[in-house]
């Protein structure tokens, strides 16, 4: 598997499968729209075969980088994509000279968190009934 950055082609591979084996909440326009901006970055991972099994992005405010999303494709869970997509966006974040890399979590999203955990993310706050049904955000942090 690699870690590339994400390209239209990219996109026009997972449009049709965005909502159903990712279950991401991002549509098409949303991603064409961020690739082409200038204070993004989106990272696919692909299979030998150039299957695309999850991606991840981040937006930088000038001085800190936001993960916007990080997502893998629901059959191929808990076997280290996401991890290896973590890791790209750290390494990313530290070339750039950013102090930090900054998440909003649903506190209930168990997997998310572990996985935030696993590279040391520290908790920070909490975004009160920040998604739908009044369900909070958990604000996470790892400082370089
Ligand atoms: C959260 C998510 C990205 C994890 O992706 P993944 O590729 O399965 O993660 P990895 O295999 O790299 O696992 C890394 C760590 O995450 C945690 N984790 C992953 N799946 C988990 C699960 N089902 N239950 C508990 N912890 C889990 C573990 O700490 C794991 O480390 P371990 O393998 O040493 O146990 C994935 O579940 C997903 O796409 N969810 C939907 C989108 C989403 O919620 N994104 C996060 C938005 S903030």
């Amino acid at each position: 598997m690699e870690i590339v950055k994400m390209e239209y082609s990219d996109l026009l591979q997972i449009q049709s499968t965005l909502q159903t084996d990712f279950d991401d909440f991002w549509n098409f326009n949303i991603f064409v729209s961020e690739i082409q901006n200038p204070n993004s970055n989106y990272f696919v991972a692909k299979l030998e075969n150039q299957e695309i099994v999850g991606f991840a992005g981040v937006w930088n405010d000038g001085f800190d980088m936001h993960i916007t999303n990080i997502v893998t494709r629901k059959d191929k869970r808990h076997i280290g994509i996401a991890s290896n997509l973590l890791e790209k966006l750290i390494n990313f974040s530290k070339e750039k000279k950013s102090n930090s890399l900054t998440l909003e979590v649903n506190e209930k999203n168990i997997p998310a968190i572990n996985l935030y955990e696993k590279y040391k993310f520290k908790k920070i706050g909490v975004r009160k009934h920040y998604y739908s049904q009044n369900e909070n955000a958990i604000i996470m942090t790892l400082y370089f």
